[in-house]
């Protein structure tokens, strides 16, 4: 694990921070606590987890209820820019599987993996529910749809220039 997430996942100070800004705590809070640990931490770290379960007294098996019912949240630490790749029958017949081929290739990783900078994570999922615009990713919050293989990995390459231009 990347050392700097790691000294972060081990820093729990964050939790309480987080509860108190939800007082009264009640259940409904359970999911924008987590929102904000991941925002926090990138992922949502298993130390993390017990901390929220044993601060506010939810049984752990609830929050993972929530944390696996909802794609957004992630156990694993995830690369800063999230690749949804659709791989859906509108886009599947679209050419998706190629554009998906190209993604993996351009990043190093295969579906499912995080590159080793924690820029990007890569996953194919299903039907976004934008088949009008397919063959589509969703990076982000952001829909890039009637891809090809060269328009996914320019988007890709600009993505990768701002992080660049930040530093
Ligand atoms: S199949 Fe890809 S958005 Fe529906």
């Amino acid at each position: 694990m990347n050392k700097d997430l790691e000294e972060k996942a081990i820093d729990l100070s964050v939790i309480s921070k987080i509860i108190s800004d939800h007082q009264p705590f009640s259940q409904e809070e359970v999911i924008s606590s987590l929102q904000e640990i991941q925002d926090s931490y990138g992922y949502l770290p298993k130390e993390a987890i017990d901390e929220l379960a044993e601060l506010t007294g939810t049984p752990v098996a609830k929050i993972y209820g929530v944390v696996t019912f909802y794609s957004g949240f992630f156990l694993t630490p995830h690369g800063k820019h999230s690749i949804k790749m659709c791989r859906g029958t509108a886009c599947h017949v679209k050419k998706a599987p190629k554009i998906l081929s190209a993604i993996s290739g351009y990043l190093g990783i295969k579906d499912g993996e995080t590159t080793d900078d924690m820029l990007f994570s890569l996953e194919s999922i299903a039907c976004l529910g934008t088949c009008f615009l397919s063959p589509i990713m969703l990076i982000g919050n952001q829909y890039y749809g009637k891809l090809t293989p060269k328009s996914a990995i320019k988007i890709l390459e600009g993505i990768a220039k701002e992080e660049q231009d930040k530093k």
